[in-house]
């Protein structure tokens, strides 16, 4: 659970940002395991110690989002997160050669940029952002609907991979094909 609370430092590269009691904690972990379409993989030191999590949603057949990677204490290996990433887009791609894999993150998330480069995303759109605040005080990023506007808050990227080219960046890699 405190990890996940943990999150709350990670709040400014998400699009929703609250504040994370242990209620609103519980009820966002049973939102997520309830999600028929979402794979939640929970990261463990050899010690048993909850450290990470990472997300797969699965849009289509086509269609599979990585998402909600959080790291929220020191590995015991240097990496971690990559290799994480590359077990399950191998573990995808080789169920799924069709699958193409999406990821939207925050312009300003530049370590989550680098850790999708790093697997072979490529970016394929931006989408500019507008906060609003909600009555109980969430404050929530959404798609600003005249792209001329002034204002805008942030900018969402979208990367995308397919499995030709991640095979490509996994063996110049130099991780088992
Ligand atoms: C995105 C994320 C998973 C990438 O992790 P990463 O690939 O390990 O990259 P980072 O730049 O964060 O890590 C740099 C180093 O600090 C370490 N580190 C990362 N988070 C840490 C933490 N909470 N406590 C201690 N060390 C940490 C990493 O292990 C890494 O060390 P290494 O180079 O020896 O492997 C991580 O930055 C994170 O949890 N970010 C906040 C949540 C987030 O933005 N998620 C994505 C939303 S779209």
């Amino acid at each position: 659970m405190d990890h996940f609370k943990g999150g709350a430092s990670f709040m400014d590269y998400f699009l929703s940002r609250f504040s994370p009691t242990e209620a609103r904690t519980q009820n966002r972990l049973r939102e997520l395991s309830a999600d028929a379409d979402r794979i939640f993989f929970l990261i463990y030191t050899p010690d048993d110690e909850l450290i990470g999590h990472y997300a797969l949603i699965v849009h289509n057949e086509k269609t599979v989002e990585v998402d909600n990677s959080i790291l929220g204490a020191r590995p015991p290996v240097s990496g971690l997160m990559l290799h994480t990433e590359h077990a399950l887009l191998q573990w995808m791609f080789q169920n799924n050669p069709d699958a193409v894999v999406i990821a939207n993150l925050l312009q300003h998330n530049v370590t989550c940029f680098m850790l999708h480069r790093a697997t072979g995303f490529n970016l394929v759109a931006t989408t500019s952002l507008r906060e609003t605040v909600a009555d109980n005080g969430d404050r929530i990023l959404r798609p600003v609907k005249n792209e001329n506007a002034d204002k805008t808050d942030a900018c969402l990227l979208t990367l995308e991979l397919d499995s030709r080219a991640y095979w490509l960046v996994r063996k110049n890699a130099g991780y088992p094909c």
